[in-house]
């Protein structure tokens, strides 16, 4: 089919450069003239794993070209997807503005064209309930191009993008047209693997959908932090209680790790959109106001621990920080846990060191001088009091962790992310602390600091 993409941002991007690797012929308009060169001459402007290589692929045959012109781009278009920004207003409601603003343009150039075959329109964007149907109005009102307005919304994670598009547990529509069920159901026909995966639903039903989905899974992750309070007073291995409910196939294992609390572009701004648009209906909802409560205590409680168990003063003591994306195979700092961690540990009077394979460019802009950036993890911890890792690299767990223990000023390690073997930690004479989980408490050899 042919496929208009309008904005080749994060999801524009990995949805186009999917589709045209599932043989649709796909136009992505750029209005950023850096992006749109980039994007021309081959080069990916995000980081994203294997995307590089679908980019390049697509292009090179031919399934994939870029422009900045709506009208060309739109004139065979069946589908036209709009993944553009709706960032939220001081007061909680959505900006509706870029969305409006493409969704006219398209119309406009479509009314040209003068078409009579129906075009899709389909908004990825995870926007309140109600604003597709607020969109249908105001094209309906504004154009006389056939147009149907259907809300998709957007599941995928960062780091597993292209295998989370090609192979997605569901596919979920909403909307009133059952023409562009249709389209899209053709679309979508070769990522849909069983028929009750495609599900087609109401505009509002599919909004809320994506609220549901990322508010239950910060849940499962805002329950597991909060049990760990109660394994470090019972001396309880929270990975044991995660093996233990997770294989309960009502529970399944998956968003149940505990940590350092979760971040992220989409978890944090989802959870409070949610809080907002319970408000708007007119009540208050306990329920996400503890997931987004827990998860701010659990990164504070992160730093309380560092403070209690660090063998100086915290604000004599310098701690090196490894990992400042939200997560790992990612440069995204957007709400990680990091930023908070910083800035309690800087508040608190301590020198902070710090160390991320992909992030530490994002992470320089907002702490600046503030903090010494190393280029590797060895470097960040030599001479430091105390580790603290935030995320969750796998590079961290395979350090030469002898040669780290020695050149530290004090051996301590806080696993944030309880991705370290305490028996390495142990046989290397660290003090080990992960979350919710009984720490290796040994005896240190205290050196002096020079
Ligand atoms: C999330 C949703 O998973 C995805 O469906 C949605 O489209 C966008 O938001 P993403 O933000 O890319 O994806 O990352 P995800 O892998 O879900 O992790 C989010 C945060 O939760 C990270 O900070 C991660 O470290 C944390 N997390 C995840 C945990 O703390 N524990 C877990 O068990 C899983």
């Amino acid at each position: 089919m042919d496929v208009t993409i309008i904005g080749c941002g994060y999801v524009g991007l990995v949805t186009g450069v999917c589709l045209a690797h599932t043989g649709h012929t796909v136009r992505g308009v750029e209005k950023d003239a850096k992006k749109l060169k980039m994007l021309l001459s081959g080069e990916c402007p995000i980081f994203e794993p294997g995307l590089h290589d679908l980019l390049r692929e697509t292009q090179q045959s031919g399934q994939i070209t870029f422009t900045d012109n709506v009208k060309s781009a739109v004139k065979d278009a069946e589908v036209v997807y709009l993944c553009v920004g709706t960032p939220p207003k001081a007061d909680g409601t959505v900006d509706m503005s870029f969305l409006e603003g493409a969704g006219k343009e398209v119309c406009d150039a479509l009314a040209e064209l003068n078409t009579e075959f129906l075009t899709t329109i389909v908004v990825k964007s995870t926007v309140p309930a109600g604003t597709n149907r607020k969109l249908h109005n105001f094209l309906k009102q504004q154009t006389k191009a056939n147009v149907a307005v259907v809300s998709n919304p957007e599941f995928l994670k960062e780091g597993t993008a292209v295998a989370d598009c090609l192979r997605p547990d569901r596919i979920v529509i909403g909307g009133e047209s059952p023409e562009a069920f249709r389209m899209m159901r053709r679309l979508y026909d070769t990522l849909v693997e069983q028929e009750e995966n495609f599900i087609t639903m109401n505009w509002e039903s599919a909004e809320l959908t994506k609220y549901a989905a990322n508010s239950m899974l910060a849940a499962r992750i805002s329950f597991m932090n909060e049990m760990t309070i109660l394994c470090e007073h019972y001396g309880a291995d929270v990975e044991d209680i995660r093996k233990g409910i997770g294989s309960d196939s009502r529970i399944g294992p998956a968003f149940l790790r505990a940590g350092c609390g979760y971040g992220g572009s989409c978890f944090p701004k989802d959870v409070a959109a949610m809080e907002h648009i319970s408000k708007h209906a007119g009540y208050d909802n306990l329920f996400v106001n503890a997931i987004q409560t827990v998860n701010k205590n659990q990164k504070k409680r992160f730093v309380d621990k560092i403070q209690e168990k660090l063998g100086r003063p915290i604000k004599d003591a310098t701690i090196a920080v490894w990992g400042l994306a939200f997560k790992a195979d990612t440069d995204d700092i957007r709400e990680s846990s990091a930023i908070d961690v910083i800035t309690y540990l800087l508040e608190r009077g301590a020198s902070v060191k710090a160390h991320d394979y992909k992030g530490m460019d994002n992470m320089k802009q907002l702490f600046g001088d503030k903090v010494e950036w190393c280029a590797d993890p060895v470097t960040a911890a030599a001479g430091a009091d105390a580790v603290a890792l935030c995320t969750d690299w796998p590079q961290y767990t395979t350090l030469p962790f002898r040669k780290i223990s020695a050149t530290m000023n004090m051996p301590i390690i806080f696993d944030g992310r309880n991705c370290l073997n305490r028996d390495v930690m142990r046989e290397n004479g660290f003090q080990y602390y992960p979350i919710g989980r009984p720490p290796v408490e040994q005896h240190l050899r205290l050196k002096q600091r020079v």
